[in-house]
C-alpha cells in the first residue's frame, strides 16, 4: 500500500471540514479527487503531507504513519519526504531560473553537489519539456511553462507519491493542455497520484479512480468509467450535471 488515511477528521473551528476520511491507494494508481467547491479537497490533499495537521486519524505514506495523536517532528519530515505537492499558483522563485528551481532542492534537501545538481535537473527539466528554457526567469515564461517548471521541482525530490491542486486552474485555457500532457506523462511512467482536478475529460483520460468527496466525506469512489456513466449516489449525478465540460455517456471509456 502506497498511501493510506485512517479515520482522518479536521475541523477548522466549529467547521468540521473532513468527517472521517478512509483511503487506500496503491503503488501506481492515478486517483482524482473531485466534488463541489469547500467540500474538503484541499484539506484532504494538505493533510497527506501534514501541511494541515488532521484532528485524528493517521496518515500512511510509503511505510511512514503519523498519527494526530502522536505526531512528531521527525515523524513529520520523514512523512513529508514521500511526497511532493503541485498547487495551483506554480509558487516558482521569481529570482531564479527555470534550471536553478529545480536545482534548489538537490542541493538543499538531496545534497547534491552543484554540478550533479545541473545535470540532475537538466535531465528533469526535459522530462516536462523545458530543457530550452533552462536559463529563463518564470517572468519571461507561459503560465504553461511555469506549471511545467513548477512540476519538474515537484519531480526533483524523488518522490513516491505526487498530489496535485487543480494544477490547470490558474492557468488560460490556451495552456492547459501542455500541462496535462506533462501530468499524464508522468502517471503513464508510473508515478502514483492524488489529483484534483475540475477537468473531466482529463480525470476520465488519466484517473484509474475517481473519489467523489462531498461535505467532508467520500461519497463515492470508483472507476471513471462507472462513476462518471453510472454513479451509484445521487448527489454525484446532481455534481455532474452541474459540472459544464462533463462528457456525454457516449463520449466516455
Ligand atoms: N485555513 C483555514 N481556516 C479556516 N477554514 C478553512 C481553512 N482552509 C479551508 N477552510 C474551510 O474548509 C472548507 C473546505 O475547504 P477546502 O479548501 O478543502 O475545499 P475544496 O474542496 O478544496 O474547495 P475548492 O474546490 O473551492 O478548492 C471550506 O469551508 C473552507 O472555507
Ligand atoms: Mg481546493
Amino acid at each position: 500500500m502506497m498511501v493510506r488515511l485512517e479515520d482522518i477528521t479536521k475541523s477548522f473551528g466549529p467547521n468540521q471540514v473532513l468527517k472521517g476520511i478512509n483511503l487506500s491507494v496503491e503503488q501506481g494508481e492515478i486517483v482524482s479527487i473531485i466534488g463541489p467547491s469547500g467540500g474538503g479537497k484541499t484539506t484532504l490533499l494538505r493533510t497527506i503531507n501534514w501541511l494541515e495537521k488532521p484532528d485524528s486519524g493517521s496518515v500512511t505514506v510509503d511505510g511512514e504513519t503519523v498519527a494526530a495523536s502522536s505526531a512528531s517532528g521527525a515523524g513529520i519530515h520523514a512523512l513529508r519526504s514521500k511526497s511532493s505537492m503541485v498547487f495551483q499558483h506554480y509558487n516558482l522563485f521569481r529570482n531564479k531560473t527555470a534550471l536553478q528551481n529545480v536545482t534548489e532542492s538537490l542541493i538543499v534537501v538531496k545534497k547534491l553537489s552543484p554540478a550533479e545538481a545541473d545535470n540532475r535537473g537538466r535531465e528533469i527539466l526535459d522530462r516536462v519539456g523545458m530543457l530550452d528554457k533552462a536559463g529563463e526567469y518564470p517572468a519571461r515564461l507561459s503560465g504553461g511553462q511555469q506549471q511545467r517548471v513548477g512540476i519538474a521541482r515537484a519531480l526533483a525530490v524523488d518522490p513516491r507519491v505526487m498530489l496535485f491542486d487543480e494544477p490547470t486552474s490558474a492557468l488560460d485555457p490556451e495552456w492547459v493542455s501542455e500541462v496535462l500532457d506533462v501530468i499524464t506523462g508522468i502517471a503513464r511512467q508510473g508515478m502514483t497520484m492524488i489529483l484534483v482536478s475540475h477537468e473531466m475529460r482529463f480525470v476520465n483520460d488519466v484517473a484509474t479512480r475517481v473519489l467523489f468527496l462531498d461535505d467532508g466525506r467520500i461519497i463515492e469512489d470508483g472507476s471513471p468509467a462507472n462513476l462518471f456513466n453510472h454513479p451509484r449516489e445521487e448527489r454525484t449525478r446532481q455534481f455532474l450535471m452541474k459540472t459544464k465540460d462533463f462528457l456525454s455517456p457516449a463520449e466516455a471509456i
